[in-house]
């Protein structure tokens, strides 16, 4: 059970907004997730309620991807409301009242749901506008990233919010932890026998967190020109799944216990040094609308850094992400150490295709595979690389995945920690980033549609990049 809710969207007729929040919502709403809920929109729009909810209704066909028995819709949309910014803090204070006169029970015991879907410099209005409505008591904030451009933003940032909202209150998202997957690194790595001995350097030759994307800028030209793909990407995402794969195991399946041993891996982290790092654009980036012809921002980057603790010292981590490349993937590959390979003879194909692997597929299909050398049949002694292939797709639980949004909304309605980010690891995170913000290489032009620049070979040698895979998944044939 969770509290009445009434969930105030800013930036409810944004990008995000449509494709996630409001399709989220109503799974939400649909599926009682959240007993009884409610969504007061705002945004810079002048548009009254009505059109806003047909402008929602619309989202929903489009964006949706589940079944939608329409009085199902009818209902969810009779539960949205929407004031424009422009009414002012009074606006969205009877927006709210007027909500919260709809939802049963007691009025003490309704919560608010804040989400800030708005660019960075609407961030802090919106929290003035929140608290000059009075709405800040029985409320949570969902904080969109990112979260400050450096270690001095980020503090004052804090500082800012923690004016008007205790730290308790504020749930700074990251969507990559909400994905299914990715929580199903923890389960993987604590409740198996089989791989928790060997998640070590001792075992573990090194690692690739790797989410290359095939979309560009997608009219988001103003925001990514001041972020670039290390603070778009790297900041908040691939540090975030780092943390998950690092980690030492939790005292429980609990927020203080799982946010205090992902600061510790941040704590171990070295500064990111500009040595080890390679900068991209691609090339046409300059005439993208919108994007200033002598940009430095880069639309790629690969790294390597080093967690300097007992379990990862010397295991390097190579990190990869960027816009307009040749294929679409979210995989963390954990590439385990070889064992003497001497009695193989040398044309036998043993370690031909790297050493064996794990991989994690953070898809919205979630996959994994566990690629391992064996011997192809017939006479003589040919390896070949093989490979056990895990599809949450192909199981019955397919129809149960949350999407991330929808699971994140649902923790931070329920005041649920585990999965978003503490003000502590995010300024820490910050801070080893200090030494490639102050001296970022130059970005290296690279083809669009390409893996990027030249360079990240060198970066990965004497490895290779997993991607692209060797193999396709298998899809499972009926
Ligand atoms: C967002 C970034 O946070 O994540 C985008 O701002 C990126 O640039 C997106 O494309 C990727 O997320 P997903 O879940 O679509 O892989």
């Amino acid at each position: 059970m969770t509290a009445p809710t009434t969930v105030v969207l800013f930036g409810a007729t944004g990008d995000l907004a449509k494709r996630k929040l409001l399709p989220g919502l109503l799974h939400l709403f649909q599926s009682n997730l959240l007993d009884d809920l409610r969504v007061v929109g705002t945004s810079l729009d002048d548009m009254t309620p009505d059109e806003f909810r047909d402008m929602a209704g619309q989202a929903i066909k489009e964006f949706s991807t589940r079944d939608l028995p329409e009085d199902e819709v009818k209902a969810f949309l009779q539960a949205v409301d929407y004031t424009p910014l422009s009414a002012g803090p009074e606006g969205l204070r009877d927006a709210v009242a007027r909500s919260e006169a709809q939802l049963p029970g007691a009025q003490a015991d309704m919560r608010r749901l804040h989400y800030l879907s708005v660019p960075p410099k609407a961030a802090l209005p919106a929290v003035r506008t929140i608290q000059e409505a009075g709405l800040v008591d029985r409320s949570r904030i969902i904080m969109e990233k990112p979260f400050g451009t450096d270690y001095d933003s980020s503090v004052k940032l804090n500082r800012q919010l923690h004016e008007v909202f205790d730290e308790d209150q504020i749930f700074r998202i990251d969507h990559f932890l909400g994905k299914e997957a990715a929580q199903n690194i923890l389960a993987f790595r604590f409740a198996n026998g089989l791989f928790e001995p060997i998640w070590h350097r001792n075992y573990i030759d090194h690692i690739q967190i790797d989410v290359p994307e095939t979309l560009g800028l997608s009219q988001r030209a103003d925001f990514y020109e001041s972020t670039g793909a290390y603070r778009d990407m790297v900041v908040t995402h691939l540090f975030q799944i780092l943390a998950f794969t690092a980690m030492e195991p939790p005292t429980a399946l609990e927020p203080r216990a799982i946010s205090r041993e992902k600061n510790k891996v941040f704590e171990s982290m070295q500064p990111i040094q500009p040595q080890d790092v390679v900068r991209g654009q691609y090339i046409g980036y300059r005439e993208e609308p919108g994007v200033q012809r002598d940009s430095e921002t880069e639309t790629f980057i690969a790294l390597k850094c080093y967690i300097d603790n007992w379990r990862w010292a010397g295991v390097p981590f190579y990190l990869r992400t960027g816009k307009r490349l040749a294929e679409g993937a979210r995989i963390i590959s954990i590439a385990f150490r070889e064992p003497p390979l001497s009695m193989f003879p040398r044309d036998s194909g043993v370690g031909e295709n790297g050493p064996d692997h794990l991989t994690f597929d953070l898809a919205d299909k979630a996959r994994m595979s566990l690629s391992f050398y064996g011997k192809r049949p017939g006479p003589g002694f040919k390896l070949d690389k093989l490979s056990m292939q895990f599809a949450m797709q192909e199981t019955d639980w397919a129809g149960s995945v949350l999407e991330a949004y929808e699971r994140l909304i649902y923790d931070a309605a329920r005041g649920d920690r585990t999965l978003f980010t503490s003000a502590d690891g995010i300024e820490r995170l910050w801070e080893i980033s200090e030494p490639l913000l102050k001296n970022p290489p130059n970005p290296r032009p690279y083809d669009p549609g390409s893996w990027g620049p030249n360079q990240i070979h060198q970066l990965v040698a004497p490895f290779a990049w997993r991607l692209p895979f060797e193999r396709k998944w298998r899809e499972k044939r009926f």
